[in-house]
C-alpha cells in the first residue's frame, strides 16, 4: 500500500520526537515496513521516515541505490539488498564534514545545500528487533542523518539560515492559499 506523504506545515507529526518501537517482528510492522518502501520508491525517494507518513514510530528505511533514477528499470522496486531499515537508530560517531544538496518528500520542490557529518556510525534495530550496527559515508551518511532528524523532528530546512528558511515558510504559505500544497 502507497501511502501519502505528509507535507510540511500540513501536519505537526512533522515537527515531534517519535516514539520508539517497542514490538517487533509482528506482521503490523513488517507490513508497515514494507509499504514504507513501496511508498518511498513511488515518490522516488531514497529515504523515507515513519513520520512522514503519519505514523508516529523511530523507523526509517533508505536505498541510495536507486538515487537519479539512475536504473530505470529498478525504478519502483529496488533491490532488496540495498534497503535499509533502521529501528530506534542513533548515531554513535561522527566524522569529517560536507556540505550536499537535499531536499525531502515533505518539502518537494526545494533543494538546498546542508552540512553533515561525512561518515558515521548507526545503532539501531531491524524488523526482528535485533540490534546491528552500521557505518555510513557521503550520501548515504546523509540520507541517515536526515532521516534520523525525521524522528526527532528536525526537518533539512532546520539546518538553514533564519532567511532561507523564512524565505521557503513564505513560499510554501502561498502554495497553501492556492491550494498547490496538500
Ligand atoms: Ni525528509
Amino acid at each position: 500500500m502507497i501511502y501519502k506523504v505528509v507535507r510540511y506545515l500540513n501536519n505537526p507529526i512533522l515537527e515531534r520526537v517519535a516514539d520508539p518501537v517497542t514490538e517487533f517482528d509482528t506482521p503490523e510492522l513488517h507490513q508497515l515496513v514494507e509499504d514504507m518502501f513501496e511508498t518511498m520508491y513511488s515518490s522516488r525517494g531514497i529515504g523515507l521516515a515513519a513520520p512522514q507518513i503519519d505514523v508516529n514510530m523511530r523507523l526509517a528505511v533508505a536505498d541510495i541505490s536507486v538515487a537519479d533514477g539512475d536504473d530505470e528499470d529498478e525504478a519502483g522496486k529496488g533491490n532488496p539488498e540495498d534497503r535499509i531499515v533502521l529501528i530506534n537508530p542513533r548515531i554513535t560517531s561522527k566524522d569529517g564534514r560536507v556540505s550536499g544538496e537535499e531536499g525531502c518528500l515533505s518539502i518537494p520542490g526545494f533543494r538546498e545545500p546542508v552540512s553533515r557529518a561525512k561518515k558515521i556510525v548507526v545503532r539501531a534495530q531491524d524488523v526482528r528487533g535485533d540490534a546491528f550496527e552500521i557505518e555510513a559515508e557521503d550520501l548515504l551518511a546523509r540520507v541517515f542523518q536526515h532521516e534520523i532528524d525525521h524522528l526527532n523532528g528536525v526537518l533539512f530546512i532546520n539546518h538553514l539560515s533564519s532567511l532561507k528558511r523564512d524565505l521557503i515558510r513564505r513560499k510554501i504559505r502561498k502554495m497553501m492559499k492556492a491550494g498547490e500544497w496538500e
